[in-house]
């Protein structure tokens, strides 16, 4: 175990698998890799430890020129597409990449190249002529995922030339049973060309001796690594014959391209690259790849296992074989298992997913930060519920955290003038909570160090729960008024529990330990503060505070249920429903309708009533009192001003009292509600038709 007493390390170099930019990002990939190693990395540098965060986009491979043709377009344009978009959603959900690169550079072609060459001067790399399937009809050979067929290792169907999904085992194309080409359908011939092959098996003997030392390894990953071992690795083929990816850069050798895992493992190094650019230092990637006090981690998903245990430090041993320029090897690979999805597996081609682009459009990031954390797959598989998300959020985010910040804050306005209080004497419950602080930021610390995230979120909530418990137990409310000195005591160590909760947080909920800050009127850096200052009581007295906002707004069922919604609609477990239309009408009929464009002169909330407004709007020249159901979708002040559109013909009505003199059109569906309103300027009283 690395426990916080252990040397501490120079560097931590932390990756996060490279997203195929071939498709928007999922809760499957954030629990996999993306978030634990943010939340990780987000702790490290609270710590005030030197590290980096690196990844990219996967650009190469099949899996990309299947999407271009499926969508009509070249493989370049799916890849700008999705690069800029995963880009965009990764920063709108606070994963705080140091870099995030693209296998398309040239900067990473020229390093893939680089290395293929070493290995390939070196003679490591061995040339075979070798059978593999080919498709008469689409002329070309079926690489990787243009073919499919049944897994050789454990019978299932859907498996790809070069990888099962299902038992994660790395295949050879001409060992899948029946196999199809996955363009046309067919069955395909084989036939012969020449490839390029990294035989594994010249560097078992030093992979294992090298794992055997990694006795900090999680099980799950240790064990896969021991089955690839007793099985005995293959020579596995490293080019393919594509026309998308990065060259071969042998003279003479045309059409064919580097294995994407190959490259794709290496945009690690070629993404730290060009981050030393960026920051003016091009050498300083070496600081980290090649300096062994570096820690590198590798936060991937299952499937990933073999590549980044096994074939990426067979490429790097191969390397580092009479070169003074050594890369390090992985120190630890956190891999996750995989996250389920309302009780079901994730499925991308079936739709059956929740894509972070479109979450993001409806709720805040640091709700699904939270849930998704607290459920990470770090033993096993786990299960994302829409139901659970918002459990988690109203009744612990909320009510929990959110509570125990605004009461604090909202007593000290209050009763201190909004100002840090005094600390008098202190009692026994007093050094209990100014114990529990450091306590706590320490036990979470040494979750964090040992890859236990989860854990590690599992207490900092637990932190906010004993804060409230301390709130309540020492009454302030009516010490304030029996003992003063009491509540400001209790007052100030809320506070300083306040400030710790949102440095302890801050790994998990970057956005809402901003907030918590500015609420705090603090001014210096959350993340330079330091994860220590959390247990030092460092408000002074008399500081003065920011604003208190809500922190968490509850998530109605209405939101969630539009969710689950369309999960079934994915999984076929219920159809979309039919729109079912009125009869028809004549244009007579409709005619009969006088629609105009009012303006809303005046407009208040009818006494005792949630949902109804009463406005004044002017048609033209002519004054009309309305009673509209619109109280939960809109607030009087934002009204006033508006452009709306009146029935100008309907017979008045009496809403609890109150006479209506026509009716106001809005769009609705379900819970929702909007006013339709005119695109262009256009006078009141402008008939609509
Ligand atoms: N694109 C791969 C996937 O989504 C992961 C590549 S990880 C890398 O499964 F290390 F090779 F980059
Ligand atoms: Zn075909």
């Amino acid at each position: 175990m690395n426990t916080l007493t252990e040397k501490e390390p120079q560097k931590i170099l932390v990756t996060a698998a490279l997203p195929y930019a071939n498709g928007p990002i999922h809760l499957g990939h954030l629990a996999g890799a993306y978030l634990p190693a943010d939340i990780y990395v987000r702790y490290q540098r609270l710590k005030g430890r030197d590290v980096i965060y690196i990844c990219g986009s996967d650009e190469h491979g099949v899996p990309i020129t299947i999407t271009a043709e499926k969508e009509g377009i070249t493989p370049q344009q799916v890849v700008d597409k999705y690069h800029y978009m995963n880009k965009e959603s990764f920063e709108k959900f606070g994963i705080s990449f140091d870099n995030y690169s693209r296998t398309s550079l040239p900067l990473h072609h020229q390093t893939a190249q680089e290395f293929f060459l070493e290995l390939y001067k070196k003679g490591i790399l061995k040339e075979k002529t070798t059978k593999q399937l080919y498709c008469e009809n689409d002329k070309m050979f079926l690489a990787d995922r243009y073919v499919e067929g049944i897994c050789p290792v454990c019978g299932s169907p859907g498996a790809r030339g070069d990888q099962c999904e299902k038992c994660g085992s790395w295949l050879e194309q001409t060992d899948l049973i029946e196999p199809k080409c996955k363009i046309c359908g067919s069955t395909p011939v084989i036939k012969g060309t020449s490839h390029w092959y990294l035989p594994l098996g010249d560097f078992q003997k030093r992979l294992e001796e090298w794992i055997s030392t990694k006795t900090h390894w999680k099980e799950n990953v240790k064990q896969y690594v021991q089955s690839w071992f007793r099985e005995g690795l293959q020579d596995r083929a490293v080019t393919r014959d594509l026309y998308w990816g990065v060259k071969v850069p042998i003279e003479g050798v045309q059409g064919k391209v580097i294995y994407v895992w190959f490259d794709a493992l290496l945009g690690y190094i070629s993404s730290t690259k060009e981050w030393a650019q960026k920051i003016g230092q091009p050498e300083k990637w070496r600081e980290y790849w090649q300096n062994p006090e570096t820690r590198l981690i590798h936060f991937i998903g299952k499937d990933n296992i073999v590549f980044h245990c096994i074939v990426f430090p067979a490429m790097l041993m191969a390397w580092n074989d009479e070169r003074d320029d050594k890369f390090i090897l992985p120190d630890n690979v956190p891999a996750n298992e995989f996250l389920n999805l309302e009780g079901k597996k994730l499925s991308t081609s079936r739709n059956y997913a929740v894509w972070l682009n479109e979450y993001l459009e409806k709720f805040e990031p640091d709700p699904l930060r939270y849930a998704l954390a607290s459920i990470l797959p770090e033993t096993k598989d786990t299960d994302f519920s829409w139901r659970e998300f918002q459990a988690r959020n109203n009744n612990e985010l909320a009510d929990i955290l959110g509570n125990f910040v605004n009461r604090t804050l909202t007593f000290a306005k209050k009763y201190f003038g909004n100002k840090v209080p005094e600390i008098f004497e202190l009692e026994n419950i007093d050094n209990e909570m100014i114990s529990k602080l450091k306590e706590y930021a320490d036990r979470i610390a040494e979750n964090y160090e040992n890859f236990k995230i989860r854990d590690g979120v599992f207490e900092t909530m637990n932190l906010a729960r004993h804060a409230n418990k301390y709130f309540n137990d020492t009454e302030p409310w009516r010490t304030i008024k029996e003992n003063p000195k009491r509540a400001s005591t209790t007052i100030n160590i809320c506070l300083q529990t306040v400030r710790a909760l949102a440095i302890l947080f801050e790994p998990v909920l970057p956005f809402s330990a901003r907030k918590i800050w500015k609420m705090l009127n603090l001014n210096d850096d959350i993340v330079k503060s330091g994860w220590d200052s959390a247990y030092q009581l460092s408000l002074k007295p008399g500081h003065q505070l920011g604003e208190p906002e809500i922190l968490f707004r509850k998530i109605e069922d209405s939101e969630i249920e539009r969710e689950i919604k369309k999960l079934k609609i994915a999984s076929g477990e219920i159809t979309e429903e039919k729109i079912e239309f009125k009869p028809q009408i004549t244009i007579e009929e409709f005619q009969k309708i006088d629609l105009r464009v009012a303006d809303v002169v005046e407009c208040e909330r009818v006494k005792n009533s949630e949902k109804l407004l009463k406005l004044k709007v002017r048609i033209g020249n002519e004054e009309r009192q309305i009673v509209a159901g619109i109280g939960r979708h809109y607030s009087p002040e934002e009204l006033v001003g508006k452009k709306v559109i009146v029935v100008a013909n309907l017979k008045p009505a009496k809403l609890m009292g109150i006479e209506s003199q026509g009716m106001l059109l809005a769009a609705v569906k379900d819970e929702k509600l909007t006013l339709i309103t005119t695109l262009g300027e256009i006078e009141s009283g402008s008939q609509v038709r």
